[in-house]
């Protein structure tokens, strides 16, 4: 049965849309608990995005672990389906990709939906494929799995592509510390091709969800290759978050000379980033999970547990430092988003904000009639913009939940614009000309209805009815 659950008229028409931190023009689950999204693809022929992700059927805490399913035709507004992938004898089914078999090279049909997943079991983990001949809805697993096993712990989350340079599927996946790369010409027999990792990027945590994309770089003919990685803990305001490195790939190895650690969001909620497979119009479209794996089972929400971040674009350009900075905007569908000005700020509300460099900082803040803010500010003498929600309303239900996120402005500039999307308990801050995103969960007791800026231009829009 088909359930059209997020709507921007919601509230009046759905039981779902009730609760009052469930996110309106965010994916959310219908009702249990979700993390990862998992086997993302567009289907080209039907014009519908997919969206698997882990899901726990039967609680609002993590178990259980299950491929669920939702589409959409716009990234905005989602359909439920009946959960897609199902634990068995063999483990729980943990995060993966899926790919469009365009050339039937795996033998399952032509343009059978291929997903490639993770077994997890108490003895360890391994990977695994389910085909799907109705274009994603559901899926039989291939009699001959597990299709790829090793013998460490930690050994999950395969990303799948097709290489055109080699005529074969490459495959990325997490190994403990490291990523492992694999070649395959028919998605069924994989052979390790070498790893990444060692002496790279953050390593206080464990490696997962992995992903490789060839990204354009800004204002060039040039195109860099780019090694997502998200890490758990380690996040560079505690907990998860999704770093990258710049790089090249020779269809067999991914080298790069970053030696910074770089963060893809610089918020507190923005983990298990992966891109969609088969985007049209050669783009790269990227969803994350909204949570933070230090209090996600802890949100004060009831029926659901947490929602994906806004679809996000993604390329490269060149910082003020000379060094490759991934670039990220909100997708074309979230800016079409149909919105009216308003003179209060509402629960579902866009904020655009201008500002020139000053002596002093800029300051934008939120708040409510319960005294709860959030306060956002420029410091042009650090070059930096900060997210406070130390006091944002409901936040003991975590030590690490009260916190001030930060990032670098990238760019010598001296006027900025923000783009500033909340959706009831997330605030998703876009420096308009895509230099950086901030992702953060708030949990106010009443929806903040007031703006202050300070050296600083607001303008308000509404969301929705
Ligand atoms: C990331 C992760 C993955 C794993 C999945 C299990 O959040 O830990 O590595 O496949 O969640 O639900």
């Amino acid at each position: 049965m088909k359930k059209t659950i997020l709507t921007l008229l919601c509230g009046s028409l759905l039981m779902a849309c009730t609760e009052t931190y469930r996110p309106a023009y965010h994916h959310t689950p219908e009702q249990n608990w979700m993390n990862d999204p998992n086997g993302m693809f567009y289907d080209d022929v039907n014009q519908v995005w997919h969206l698997y992700f882990q899901y726990n059927p039967y609680a609002t805490t993590w178990g259980n672990m299950t491929w669920a399913h939702s589409t959409s035709t716009d990234l905005i507004h989602w359909t439920h389906h009946p959960n897609a992938i199902m634990p068995d004898s063999l483990g729980t089914i943990f995060s993966g990709s899926a790919v469009i078999d365009k050339k039937n090279t795996a033998g399952f049909g032509e343009n059978a939906v291929v997903a490639i997943f993770t077994y997890a079991e108490k003895m360890g983990q391994m990977q695994a494929i389910a085909y799907s001949n109705d274009g994603g809805y559901t899926f039989t697993k291939y009699e001959g799995n597990p299709v790829l096993t090793a013998d460490i712990k930690d050994f999950r989350d395969p990303k799948v592509f097709w290489n055109e340079a080699t005529n074969q599927w490459n495959l990325v996946l997490a190994a403990g510390q490291e990523v492992r790369f694999y070649s395959s010409p028919n998605l069924k027999e994989w052979t390790y091709l070498s790893s990444f990792g060692e002496g790279y990027g953050n390593h206080n945590g464990v490696w997962e969800c992995p992903d490789l994309i060839q990204l354009p770089v800004r204002n060039s003919d040039e195109k860099k290759w780019v090694l997502i990685v998200n890490i758990n803990p380690g996040g560079p305001f505690g907990g998860s978050a999704t770093q990258y490195f710049v790089g090249e790939w020779d269809g067999a190895h991914f080298t790069t000379d970053q030696t910074q650690t770089l963060w893809m969001d610089c918020g507190k909620d923005h983990y298990a980033t992966v891109s969609f497979h088969n985007a049209p119009n050669h783009r790269n479209v990227v969803l994350a999970w909204m949570s933070n794996w230090q209090y996600a089972e802890e949100t004060p929400t009831k029926k659901f547990r947490s929602a994906n971040s806004l679809p996000r674009e993604i390329n490269l350009f060149v910082d003020n430092q000379n060094q490759y900075r991934l670039g990220i905007y909100p997708s074309p569908e979230v800016l079409a988003i149909p919105t009216e000005p308003s003179s209060e700020l509402a629960p579902l509300a866009k904020i655009e904000v201008s500002v020139t460099r000053g002596n002093q900082p800029a300051v934008i803040s939120l708040s409510n009639d319960n005294g709860e803010q959030v306060i956002m500010m420029y410091d042009f003498d650090k070059n930096t913009f900060s997210f406070d929600r130390t006091h944002s309303g409901v936040g003991g239900f975590a030590r690490e939940f009260p916190s001030i996120t930060t990032t670098d402005l990238m760019v010598d500039a001296q006027q900025y614009k923000l783009l500033i999307f909340i959706d009831r308990c997330s605030i998703e801050v876009f420096d308009a000309d895509g230099h950086w995103a901030m992702t953060n969960l708030v949990f106010p007791t009443k929806p903040y209805n007031e703006v202050k800026t300070n050296g600083c231009k607001a303008e308000l829009y509404k969301i929705g009815k």
